[in-house]
């Protein structure tokens, strides 16, 4: 089963809340939540107190990306705050904190993932694949929405996927940045199961179109 989770980067935050509830109409899986620090990449967007009111406002699963340095500090309050899901990247800070963060996450009873930024190989992910529930593949550089989609992060996926059925088989492989509605064909056939798009759902007028044509998409 395929599920789309729309990224609110690419929202209009002066109206999140019925945003999000156009988004839940329309058939979303997830709420994708793009946290960023201004250090782990170049921009910064939003954090905890939005997310505790988001909490609020839906009760569709929130699958929060912290794009953020040594996550291991913050991801107890994101949990608090109402995530669902909370992902890390692998680059963010060393093997055991990134270890003990996942830790923290499940202990907090939330699941967990790691993200690999695209200079990132599979084998990078080795360490975490027991213990997540969710790995993320970027087919962008993480910081921006609205970015072309890396055909070149196929092979990760591929690996990836082939990696995760040796060791978990159960584990959900998601793809963020420039997800279209023809390149979400391309991702699947890969083997990604959660496909992550801001600006081809936010940045249409009918949403409902947009998450079933990225849902539905196919190769030619
Ligand atoms: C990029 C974010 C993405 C972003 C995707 O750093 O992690 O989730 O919102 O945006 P689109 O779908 O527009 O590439
Ligand atoms: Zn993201």
């Amino acid at each position: 089963m395929i599920k789309v989770a729309p990224s609110i980067l690419a929202a209009d935050f002066a109206c999140l809340g019925s945003e999000v509830e156009e988004i839940r109409r329309g058939g979303a899986d997830y709420v994708h939540f793009d946290v960023m620090d201004g250090a782990f990449v170049p921009n910064i967007s939003f954090g905890v107190p939005v997310l505790k009111s988001l909490r609020k406002a839906t009760e569709l699963f929130l699958d929060v990306h912290l794009m953020i340095d040594r996550p291991i500090r913050y991801v107890e309050r994101f949990c608090d705050a109402g995530a669902d899901l909370v992902n890390i990247h692998v680059e963010a800070d060393t093997e055991e904190n990134n270890l003990a963060a996942l830790e923290k996450i499940r202990a907090k009873g939330k699941k967990c993932g790691v993200t690999l930024k695209p200079g990132t190989p599979a084998e990078a992910a080795a360490p975490y694949l027991q213990l997540v529930d969710l790995v993320l593949v970027m087919t962008v550089e993480p910081g921006f929405g609205g970015q072309s989609f890396m055909f070149d992060m196929m092979d990760k996926v591929r690996t990836l996927r082939s990696m995760l059925d040796a060791v978990n088989p159960g584990c959900d492989l998601e793809v963020d940045g420039g997800i279209t509605d023809k390149t979400a064909a391309v991702a699947k056939a890969a083997g990604a199961n959660i496909l992550v798009a801001g600006s081809a759902v936010f940045g249409k007028a009918d949403r409902a179109a947009a998450i079933a044509a990225i849902r539905n998409s196919e190769t030619e």
